[in-house]
């Protein structure tokens, strides 16, 4: 890497893949190399093409290998994250990575399916995974950038900026990360997602509850902590007929309810789920001793629309997850800079240059992936689980 330039691999081009993509067309003041994107769908040379990368490959061996690529972008499912991490910072490369870091995907031993495995278990094995990770985190001396986009949306950014400049003590964070469901075929199996929508939605939520009460606390020199997690899972949509939702979970949930208690009594009420007709629902509310703030990352009021027909328009999405462009919309406006995808990669890419760390970076991916599993066992257990 030579002062300013920086030569990036891409892997996966899911819609990770391509939010990640069109953030480096968006890069400024430090040049990107666009060097390879690997994916093992057919259209990838068109995908390489669109997003101005050099090669594409469907071999990420072909990347390690490469000794001009010095950040490997992962955004392959949860399930090969860890073992690309590693590979990629024992070829020498610092990583972004996808939420969630890691979790538990099933052992050999294991009776399937996975989903049912003790979940005392999966904790266990998590722990051991990050563990891992930080290992060769410190053994290698590679960097780590987490890819949570809550972090880096610009609504929560500001609230943070204001809530620090206040003074203010959070008492209570409530948050709703609701969709119809997901397209991706791998997020029905445990084996390949980690979990249902408290490992794929829920830790958006978690992750930007955690960062917010650290900041908060610390700013104000105390210790930060979670006290206790309580939290209830389940597959809500099998039993609720329906034509809108694309939720067909086989051993994950579709819905969770997660409350986590801080060290000093203050409470995130959580929610997430596949549940939710309609178009997607993000909102994170932050109440203060003395200030509220509420974040919206999805909806936004700058454009009102309204068509008479989607002839011309097949392809736009004014919102996440609507089910026709036909009538009024309002129509979210640079989405990928409103739900915080340009700013997460402009921040990595500073880091890497600056050698400062991220907003969102090991601590907050180590903690998300662990609290989600310490949820998973409240949920199991049917208790409050005391840390
Ligand atoms: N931050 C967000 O808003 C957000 C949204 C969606 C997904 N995600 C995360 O992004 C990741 C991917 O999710 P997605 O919905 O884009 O999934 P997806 O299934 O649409 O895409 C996965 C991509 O990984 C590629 N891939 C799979 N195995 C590979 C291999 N062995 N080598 C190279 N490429 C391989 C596939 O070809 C595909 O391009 C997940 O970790 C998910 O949690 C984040």
């Amino acid at each position: 890497m030579n002062n300013k330039t920086i030569c990036v691999a891409l892997v996966g081009i899911g819609w990770a893949g391509r939010m990640h993509a069109r953030a480096y067309n968006h890069v400024y003041g430090i040049d990107v190399r666009r060097k390879t994107v690997c994916g093992l769908e057919e259209n990838l040379s068109e995908f390489a093409q669109q997003f101005r990368f050099e090669s594409c490959t469907r071999d990420f061996g072909e990347i390690l290998r490469d000794p001009e690529v010095d950040l490997i972008d992962i955004t392959t499912p949860p399930f090969l994250h860890a073992d690309m991490i590693v590979k990629a910072m024992r070829a020498g490369k610092d990583v972004i990575c996808e939420k969630p870091l890691t979790g538990y995907f099933g052992m050999p031993d294991d009776k399937k399916p996975v989903g049912n495995v003790s979940k005392e278990k999966m904790l266990r094995e998590v722990r051991k995974t990050i563990d891992e990770l930080e290992a060769v985190m410190n053994v290698t001396g590679r960097r780590f950038f987490y890819a949570e986009n809550w972090i880096y949306a610009p609504a929560f950014i500001r609230a943070c900026e204001l809530m620090r400049s206040k003074g203010t003590t959070l008492v209570q964070m409530d948050s709703i990360a609701g969709h119809k469901g997901s397209p991706a075929s791998y997020v029905k199996y445990w084996e390949q997602s980690g979990g249902g929508t408290l490992a794929r939605n829920l830790i958006h939520p978690l992750s930007a509850a955690i960062y917010a009460k650290r900041l908060e606390m610390e700013s104000r020199g105390l210790e930060y902590g979670v006290k206790s997690v309580a939290c209830d899972c389940s597959q809500v949509m099998k039993h609720i007929e329906n034509r809108y939702i694309e939720a067909d979970p086989v051993d994950t949930e579709d819905w969770a309810h997660v409350v986590l208690t801080f060290r000093d009594g203050s409470k995130a009420t959580l929610t997430s789920g596949d549940t939710f007709v309609g178009e997607s629902v993000t909102t994170f509310d932050m109440y203060g001793n003395d200030a509220v703030f509420k974040c919206r990352f999805s909806q936004a009021d700058l454009l009102d629309v309204y068509f008479s027909d989607d002839k011309g328009i097949e392809d736009e999405h004014f919102v996440e997850k609507n089910d026709s462009n036909i009538g009024h919309h309002r129509a979210i406006v640079s989405e990928e800079i409103i739900r915080g995808y340009y700013g997460e990669i402009q921040d990595f890419l500073e880091c890497m240059l600056e050698g400062r760390e991220p907003l969102s970076g090991f601590q907050i991916a180590r903690e998300a992936a662990e609290l989600t599993q310490i949820a998973y066992l409240a949920a199991e257990q049917n208790r409050t689980v005391v840390l």
